[in-house]
C-alpha cells in the first residue's frame, strides 16, 4: 500500500518537472478531421511559436468518395480566403482543386475522399504574429462554408 502511495508521488512529480522544464517540446503537429457535413473538427488551430515546422494531418471520417465530397486543408491569409477558394474551384478536379500560381496559398494538403489522410509541413516562420490566418477546403463549392481559423501562438 505505502509503495503504492509513493509510485503515485513519484510520478506526479516527473510530470510537474517535465512541463516546468524549459526544454519542453511543444506540440507542434494537429490532426484535423473533416467529415460529410462539411465541418472541421477542430476548427481553431494553435501554433506554437517555438516550433521550427508545423504538420497538420486532415482525416476523411465521413462515407463519401473523394469525388462527390472531397477535401483538402488549405492555408491563407484570412483576407484571401475568398480570392484562393475562387481560384482552387476554377483550377478544378485535375489539379487537386489548388492553382498551382496562386501565392496566396501558404501550405495544402492532396484532397482526400471517406477513409483517406493527407499530411503537409511548412515553417513556423512562413507565420506572421498579429496576422489572422484562415483555412478551408477549396473543393467545389465547399470554401464558403468549410474555414477554420489558425493563430500564431506566442
Ligand atoms: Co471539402
Amino acid at each position: 500500500m505505502n509503495k503504492f502511495v509513493l509510485t503515485g508521488l513519484i510520478l506526479v512529480g516527473a510530470g510537474a518537472s517535465l512541463i516546468a522544464s524549459p526544454g519542453y517540446a511543444a506540440e507542434c503537429s494537429a490532426v484535423i478531421e473533416a467529415d460529410d457535413a462539411m465541418r472541421f473538427n477542430p476548427a481553431t488551430i494553435n501554433v506554437p511559436k517555438s516550433c521550427a515546422q508545423f504538420t497538420v494531418q486532415l482525416k476523411h471520417t465521413g462515407r463519401l468518395p473523394k469525388a462527390a465530397m472531397g477535401h483538402n486543408w488549405v492555408l491563407v491569409k484570412q483576407s484571401d480566403v475568398n480570392g484562393v477558394g475562387r481560384t482552387g474551384m476554377a483550377a478544378g478536379e485535375a489539379l487537386d482543386f489548388i492553382d498551382p500560381n496562386d501565392s496566396r496559398v501558404i501550405a495544402h494538403t492532396a484532397i482526400i475522399g471517406a477513409g483517406e489522410a493527407s499530411s503537409v509541413t511548412f515553417p513556423v516562420n512562413k507565420l506572421q504574429q498579429g496576422v489572422r490566418y484562415s483555412f478551408l477546403c477549396t473543393f467545389a463549392g465547399h470554401s464558403p462554408i468549410m474555414q477554420g481559423t489558425l493563430s500564431l501562438a506566442p
